[in-house]
C-alpha cells in the first residue's frame, strides 16, 4: 500500500488510527496534542490517565472516542538539542513502535503528523527524511495505507539542497503555457518534424491524421523525417508493445519481482494487478511516471513509456518537468520525488486504485 503525503487536519483524518505527537505525561499539551484531546473528547484524557505516562521514544494505544478513527497512537519523540542526544533513534523509534502497534491491532490505515517538527524543535527537513525512510522500510514488507498529514507548509521543507537543484531546474525548463511558441515543432512518433513557418507541413497533416485508405508506408514516404528510417521502423515495431506489456518487458529485464515493482511504485496490489491482467490498460499520468521511476527507466524510456498511455512530458507542467528532473538524474526514490511534487503542490505519483 502507498505513503500518501496530504494537507489536513489530522483530527479530520478518517481511518483507523492517527499518531499523536505527546508529551512523556499522555495529558495533553498544544498543537497536535492539543487538537486530538479537543476533537476526541475528555474519555480520551481519562484513558490516557490510566496509563502512566510513556518514555520517549515509545507508543500506547487508547481508542479514537470522537475523532473518526478507531484508535490514537500516542508517541513522545525527542526534544531536539543539536543532535548528539540519540535525537535521531528516538524519532526512528517512534515510528517503527507506532507502525508495530497499529499492526497488531490490525489497522489498515494509519495517519502520522511529522512527529517533533513543532514545539519539540526538530530540524523540519531532517524529520520529514526520517519519517519517510522508516515508513519506506515498514511497506516494504508489511500492507498498511500511510498517511503523512503536513498541517502547514512552513513545516514541510524538503533538503536545502534538492529544493536549490530542482529550483534552478524548473526555472531553466518551465515554459508557462500562455506564452507565445511560433517556432514549436510538431512531433510524430515523439520525433520531431521541423517546419519553416511554424506551422506543420500539408503533408505531415495528411499523415498525422491519414485517412484509412492511406496505407502505413505512405504515411512514412509522406513524412519528411528528421530521423533515419530504421530508427523510425523500430518505434512502429515497439508501438504495437503495448503500455501494460512494456511494463511487463522492463520488470523481467530488470530482474524484479511485480511486488518490488508496485511497492517502488508507491502503488497497491489492486491497481498493479489491474495493469497486470489488460493488455490494453490505459492509466493515469502519474501511475505511468510511478512505473518510470519505480523501473529506473532512462528519460527516453520514460517517453516511450508515456507515448504508449497517450501521454508526453511537457515544459509547461511543473509536475513532469519535477518528475523529469529526478530521471534525469537518476534519482529513482519515489518518496523523495512525491516530497519534492508535494512541496509544489502537485499531484504525487503512484497511490492506490
Ligand atoms: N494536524 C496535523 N498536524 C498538526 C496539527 C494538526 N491538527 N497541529 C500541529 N500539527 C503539526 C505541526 O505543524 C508539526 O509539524 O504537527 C507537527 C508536530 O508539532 P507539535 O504538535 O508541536 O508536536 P512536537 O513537535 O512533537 O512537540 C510535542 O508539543 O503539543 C505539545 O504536548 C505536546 O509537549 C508535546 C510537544
Amino acid at each position: 500500500m502507498p505513503l500518501l503525503i496530504i494537507r489536513n487536519d489530522i483530527t479530520k483524518v478518517s481511518c483507523d488510527a492517527i499518531v499523536n505527537a505527546a508529551n512523556q505525561s499522555l495529558l495533553g499539551g498544544g498543537g497536535v496534542d492539543g487538537a486530538i484531546h479537543r476533537a476526541a473528547g475528555k474519555q480520551l484524557l481519562e484513558e490516557c490517565r490510566t496509563l502512566g505516562g510513556c518514555p520517549t521514544g515509545e507508543a500506547k494505544i487508547t481508542n479514537g472516542y470522537r475523532l473518526p478513527c478507531r484508535y490514537v497512537i500516542h508517541t513522545v519523540g525527542p526534544i531536539w538539542q543539536g543532535g548528539s542526544h540519540h535525537e535521531e533513534q528516538l524519532l526512528r523509534s517512534c515510528y517503527r513502535n507506532s507502525l508495530a502497534l497499529a499492526w497488531k491491532y490490525q489497522c489498515e490505515s494509519i495517519a502520522f503528523p511529522l512527529i517533533s517538527s513543532g514545539a519539540y524543535g526538530y530540524p523540519k527537513a531532517e524529520s520529514l527524511e526520517i519519517a519517510t525512510d522508516e515508513i519506506r522500510r515498514f511497506l516494504s514488507d508489511h500492507d498498511l495505507l500511510i498517511y503523512l498529514v503536513v498541517f502547514d507548509k512552513m513545516n514541510f521543507e524538503i533538503s536545502r539542497t534538492l529544493t536549490d537543484s530542482l529550483e534552478e531546474f524548473i526555472d531553466q525548463n518551465y515554459v508557462d503555457k500562455h506564452e507565445d511558441h511560433s517556432n514549436r515543432s510538431r512531433s510524430f512518433f515523439g520525433r520531431k518534424l521541423i517546419s519553416e513557418t511554424g506551422k506543420s507541413r500539408k503533408g505531415a497533416k495528411k499523415a498525422s491524421s491519414p485517412s484509412p485508405m492511406v496505407s502505413d508506408s505512405a504515411c512514412l514516404d509522406a513524412m519528411p523525417m528528421e530521423e533515419p528510417l530504421e530508427d523510425l521502423e523500430q518505434a512502429l515495431l515497439q508501438i504495437d508493445e503495448s503500455f501494460s506489456e512494456m511494463v511487463l518487458r522492463k520488470i523481467d529485464e530488470k530482474g524484479i519481482t511485480d511486488v518490488e515493482c508496485y511497492k517502488r511504485a508507491n502503488m497497491d496490489r489492486k491497481l498493479f494487478s489491474k495493469i497486470r491482467s489488460n493488455r490494453l490498460y490505459k492509466p493515469t499520468k502519474p501511475t505511468a511516471l510511478a512505473l518510470a521511476i519505480s523501473l529506473e527507466l532512462t528519460l527516453e524510456e520514460t517517453r516511450e513509456l508515456l507515448m504508449k498511455a497517450g501521454f508526453a512530458l511537457s515544459h509547461s507542467s511543473k509536475f513532469d518537468i519535477i518528475v523529469e528532473y529526478f530521471i534525469r538524474n537518476h534519482h529513482y526514490d519515489i518518496f523523495r520525488v512525491n516530497e519534492a511534487l508535494f512541496s509544489y503542490d502537485q499531484k504525487l505519483l503512484g497511490l492506490s486504485s
